[in-house]
Order: C-alpha cells, then sequence, then structure tokens
C-alpha cells in the first residue's frame, strides 16, 4: 500500500517537472512515505530523516517532505515541530493528493507546513501513479478499516473504509495490461469487505468477475483478506477468473482463541480452519498464506502453543510473522499483561523455525517439476533471473537477455531454502 502511495507521489513530482534521483548531490527534494504500523517501521523512518541533518546544513535550499501515517497519529507532528525542525513539509495520510500545493506553498512562502487533515478526503482516482513496480502494477481499490483490531493502529491513521467504484477500478486495471503490465495486484486493507460502504450493492466477487472481461497474458492477484469477509462466493469468482493465481493471503495473527477474542478478531480458531477448508474444496491447489503475531498482551506458552500448532495444522505456504508491537491510542496498548522482550525474541525464533520448515517442504515439492514463472527482476549478485509462480513461490533461472516482464517455463532442479532454482525451458 505505502510502496503505491509513493508512485503516486512520484507523479505529483513528476507532474512538476522533478526527476527521480539516488544522487544526494543534486536532489532538490527529499519525501519521506512513512508507515506506523509497529514501532520498527517508525524508528527506522525516523533514523532516516535523521541522518539528514548534515546534508540540510550542507544544502540549506533542498526541501524535506514527510508524509503518511506516521504524521497522521495523534501528536506526532510535534515531534517534527520539536526534534527535527530542519524538515519543511509534514503531511497526513489524509493530504497525499494535496501534495503538490503544499511543495508550491513552500516554495513561494518559504516556511514550515504542517498539513494533516483528520477526515479522510481521499479520492483515488485524481493521481495516476508514476509505476515503479513493472510488470506488476499495484491498484487500490479501498482505503481505511472498520474493524479495530485491538493491536492496530491502521483504523486510526487511515480512517474507515471507503470503496472505489468498479468502473474505475476495472478501467485502471484495462489501461495497466493495454500499456504491458503482466500482473495487477489488487490493494486494501481489507479487499474483501470491498463495497461494505457501497449500500451492498456491490462486492469483492463482482469486481474480479467484472475485471475478467479484461482479455490478455497477465495475473491477478489481490491482498490484503479479513478471514471474516471470506465467502464462497468469493472463492468461487477466483476460481473461475482465469487470471486470478492460486494463492490467497488470509492473515490469522493467532492460534488461539482466547487471544483471537482479545484481538477482536471476530473469529475463532475453529471459524478459521473452516474457511480454509472451505478454500481448499472450492480451489484445491489453493497456497493459502498468512500474517501471525506473537506475543500480545497475556499471551501464555499455551497461547503461542496453539498457534504454533495452527500453523502446522493448516501448512501454510508462506506467513509473514511479525513480534507485536505497542502502538499509542490502540486498546492493546492499555492492557495489563505485555510480553517480556526475551519471552517475544524466543517465541519469534520458534514459529519462524517452524513455518520455515513447512514452506520449505512445499520447495522441496517442486524438484523435478516445471513451473510457469513472470520474470520480475534480476539478482545481480548471483547472476539469477526471478519470478513468482502464481502459488508465490520464487523459482530462479538464469538467461543471456533480460526477460523482465515474461512469463517462463524453469525446470526445478533444486532448492535452496524457500526459493527454487532451476533452467529455462526453451
Ligand atoms: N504489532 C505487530 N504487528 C502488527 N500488525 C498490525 N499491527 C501490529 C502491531 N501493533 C501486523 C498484522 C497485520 C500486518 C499487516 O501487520 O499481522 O496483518
Ligand atoms: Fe489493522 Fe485489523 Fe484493520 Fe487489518 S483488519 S488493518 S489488522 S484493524
Amino acid at each position: 500500500m505505502n510502496e503505491h502511495e509513493s508512485e503516486k507521489l512520484a507523479a505529483l513530482l513528476s507532474d512538476k517537472g522533478y526527476i527521480k534521483t539516488d544522487d544526494d548531490d543534486i536532489c532538490d527534494v527529499i519525501v519521506f512515505n512513512t508507515c506506523c504500523i509497529r514501532e520498527n517501521a517508525e524508528q527506522r523512518a525516523l533514523g532516516n530523516i535523521g541522518a539528514l541533518k548534515k546534508l540540510k546544513e550542507k544544502k540549506p535550499e533542498l526541501i524535506i517532505a514527510v508524509g503518511g501515517c506516521m504524521p497522521q497519529q495523534e501528536g506526532k507532528s510535534e515531534v517534527f515541530k520539536k526534534s527535527y525542525p530542519y524538515v519543511d513539509i509534514v503531511f497526513g495520510t489524509h493530504n497525499l493528493e494535496g501534495f503538490g500545493l503544499l511543495l508550491d506553498k513552500k516554495l513561494s512562502q518559504n516556511k514550515k507546513i504542517f498539513e494533516i487533515t483528520k477526515e479522510p478526503l481521499h479520492n483515488f482516482d485524481v493521481i495516476r501513479p508514476l509505476r515503479n513496480s513493472y510488470p506488476n502494477a499495484w491498484i487500490n481499490v479501498m482505503q481505511g478499516c472498520n474493524n479495530f483490531c485491538t493491536y492496530c493502529i491502521v483504523p486510526y491513521v487511515r480512517g474507515r473504509e471507503r470503496s472505489r467504484s468498479i468502473e474505475n477500478i476495472v478501467a485502471e486495471a484495462r489501461l495497466a495490461v493495454m500499456t504491458g503490465y503482466k500482473e495487477i495486484t489488487l490493494l486494501g486493507q481489507n479487499v474483501n469487505s470491498f463495497g461494505n460502504d457501497l449500500n451492498g450493492k456491490e462486492n469483492f466477487s463482482m469486481l474480479l468477475r467484472r475485471l475478467s472481461d479484461i482479455k490478455g497474458d497477465y495475473r491477478l492477484r489481490f491482498m490484503s483478506n479479513h478471514p471474516k469477509d471470506l465467502t464462497e462466493d468469493l472463492l468461487y469468482a477466483m476460481k473461475d477468473n482465469e487470471h486470478c493465481c492460486r494463492q490467497i493471503h488470509l492473515p490469522v495473527q493467532s492460534g488461539s482463541d482466547r487471544v483471537l477474542k482479545l484481538m477482536n478478531r471476530k473469529y475463532t480458531r475453529s471459524d478459521f480452519l473452516k474457511k480454509v477448508d472451505i478454500i481448499r474444496k472450492i480451489i484445491p491447489d489453493c497456497a493459502v498464506s498468512t500474517d501471525i503475531m506473537i506475543g500480545f498482551p497475556t499471551e501464555t506458552e499455551e497461547d503461542f502453543c496453539d498457534t504454533l500448532d495452527l500453523v502446522k495444522t493448516v501448512g501454510f505456504s508462506s506467513a509473514f510473522t511479525f513480534v507485536y508491537s505497542r502502538r499509542k491510542g490502540t486498546v492493546a496498548d492499555k492492557m495489563d499483561g505485555q510480553i517480556p522482550e526475551d519471552v517475544k525474541k524466543d517465541r519469534i525464533t520458534r514459529l519462524v523455525d517452524t513455518q520455515n520448515e513447512i514452506s520449505r517442504a512445499y520447495a522441496r515439492g517442486y524438484v523435478g517439476k516445471t513451473v510457469r514463472v513472470l520474470c520480475e527482476d534480476r539478482d545481480k549478485k548471483r547472476g539469477y533471473y526471478l519470478g513468482r509462480d502464481e502459488y508465490g513461490f520464487m523459482g530462479y533461472f538464469e538467461s543471456d537477455k533480460n526477460v523482465i516482464g515474461e512469463f517462463k517455463d524453469v525446470f526445478i532442479n533444486k532448492t535452496e531454502g524457500v526459493s527454487l532454482i532451476g533452467e529455462e525451458v526453451k
């Protein structure tokens, strides 16, 4: 989501004639698009902003802007006023579209700008992004979240769910395919709640069905999904759309009913397992990936073992694993029973080891088979091209010409961890 919003900020700068550079000596504007979902994301951003103090002293005309979720948090803009006085423009999540104007204002008035609007002003359709992730095109389908999971800051910094119109999403996707993008990834905090704010007239399954009208050689992915909103109708729409990858990202967060309740996730362990069964009934080969968090307040060893057990029971193809991070203003931040760091460290290590073993076993199952990957990059160090298959596994292979953006059949002869290593079938 943030990566895509950076593509929109890049478009606003490009409209003003700026071009991208990695060179500190020649750059005129530096924009930080921040995330505050976990403390380490914030610390990293603050570290990078702090590192610019010297450059600003050397180049006082340089404009430094900080936007996104971090300044949108209650009271956070004060931190920039006090501790980072050399930052010129501070703008919130809801002010992205107006960034061009803020920059004009800064250039004409030369005073510090703080623009953090409380209510969403988002209009998805006003900025066409300057895409930076070929062959993938990110497409935003909705903004915000209504779920208020007790650990999560997203509803506070991104507001309530707002869905975009199906017509505009389809038009953007059609343009992306027509202009050569080979993968469309639909984005939203909860893509499968899409349409809930549109009087129930439109929903995510309808969107997938409408998108299937777009012809061409491309893949369709979407993320993230909330288990409570995963319907059979959506799975059938996925199955019926030949472009949809056979992978669904379904964050579980915990395998303990007690913790799920405290997290306000609105499903039980058994509800989640039933959803996985339904996925596998309707799309038998579908890979299920997830997000899991350890160290939520009061999480006991028994709760954690329930999570490990769920991980083994489901057999996720891959998982993003997180250590719970206290976020100011959330319900969980005020809970008693915060978990000590050493316990969190031990649990995350055990969780990662367990999931790695499962993902590696999936990867080993590929040896001796041919997979079709969409080549998305080149690993310069190892000299391999790399691309994902439709289940989300990464295949590496050699090629004497640039094949980024091409679908390639790769015969897998070995694995390294979860990476599939093979050779192109010609
Ligand atoms: N601490 C740790 N992880 C978090 N996530 C959301 N909020 C927090 C937090 N406070 C994780 C969840 C979510 C993913 C995008 O980030 O697992 O699914
Ligand atoms: Fe955060 Fe929960 Fe909303 Fe996901 S569903 S963005 S974890 S509040």
